[in-house]
């Protein structure tokens, strides 16, 4: 896709702008999302991100579940199976009309665009489990913490929480710092990958609340964290 002047790192705090305008189609944001568009590798890899959440916070079927940048309803399509209602909300409008199609018939699901980086569209103290998987590489640091603080209003008390990113210290991690810094300075995407250390992640959750943080390194690429909300 040819770059435009909005597509720069200058503009990476507009999300809404740059999401929407990479998904034109539904193919455009399967590609978005996965790096392709082949619905049986989307599920095949859906697969793979719920169990990492049963591993890592557990989904029980009584649960409201809450994902931050669920795309096209990737992950909501199979988790949705194993908790009372699942929640897709996106900063692209776009993202979401492809996530209720691929969704639709699907009754326990509900899907809410974001207004802007925050979750002022929940209420406070209304869902059991936020995640937010493959999303916080394309956000600056102050909106990662922002999710991670917005998280702990809007669970209920012993609500538990799981964000991840791709890891700098693993292999794959390294990989996508070169290629994200081999980029022309000016040439630089607005969605271009940033990646996180463990103590970042963990201290977010630490700053926002959480308790019993646990950080978490799997497959040689993420870190992802999970807290509990006891009040
Ligand atoms: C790589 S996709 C991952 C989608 C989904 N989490 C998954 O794993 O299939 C990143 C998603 O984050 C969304 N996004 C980007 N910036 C965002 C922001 N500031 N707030 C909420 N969602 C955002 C994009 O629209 C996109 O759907």
């Amino acid at each position: 896709m040819a770059k435009s002047l909005e597509d720069n790192l200058e503009n990476r705090s507009n999300y809404k702008a740059t999401w929407n305008k990479l998904t034109p189609s539904s193919d455009d944001a399967k590609m978005a999302v996965a790096g392709h568009a082949n619905e049986e590798e989307l599920d095949q890899s859906a697969l793979v991100t719920v169990s990492i959440l049963e591993q890592f916070i557990e989904i029980n079927s009584a649960d409201v579940v809450l994902e931050i940048g669920c795309g096209v309803g990737r992950v909501g399509k199979t988790l949705s199976n194993k908790c009372s209602k699942w929640i897709g909300t996106d900063i692209s409008g776009n993202m979401l009309k492809y996530a209720a199609q691929r969704l639709k018939g699907v009754t326990n699901v509900e899907l809410i665009e974001l207004s802007t980086v925050g979750l002022k569209e929940i209420s406070d103290n209304s869902v059991d489990v936020v995640y937010c998987t493959v999303v916080f590489m394309h956000l600056y640091e102050w909106d990662r913490y922002k999710y991670v603080q917005e998280s702990f209003r809007v669970l209920k008390p012993n609500g538990r929480c799981f964000f991840d990113n791709v890891d700098i210290t693993s292999n794959h991690g390294w990989k996508v710092f070169m290629e994200s810094s081999s980029f022309e300075i000016d040439k630089r995407p607005a969605r271009i990958s940033m990646v996180s250390t463990r103590d970042e992640l963990e201290t977010y959750a630490l700053k926002a609340g959480f308790q019993e943080v646990k950080v978490h390194r799997w497959h040689d690429a993420w870190v992802g964290v999970t807290g509990v909300k006891r009040v």
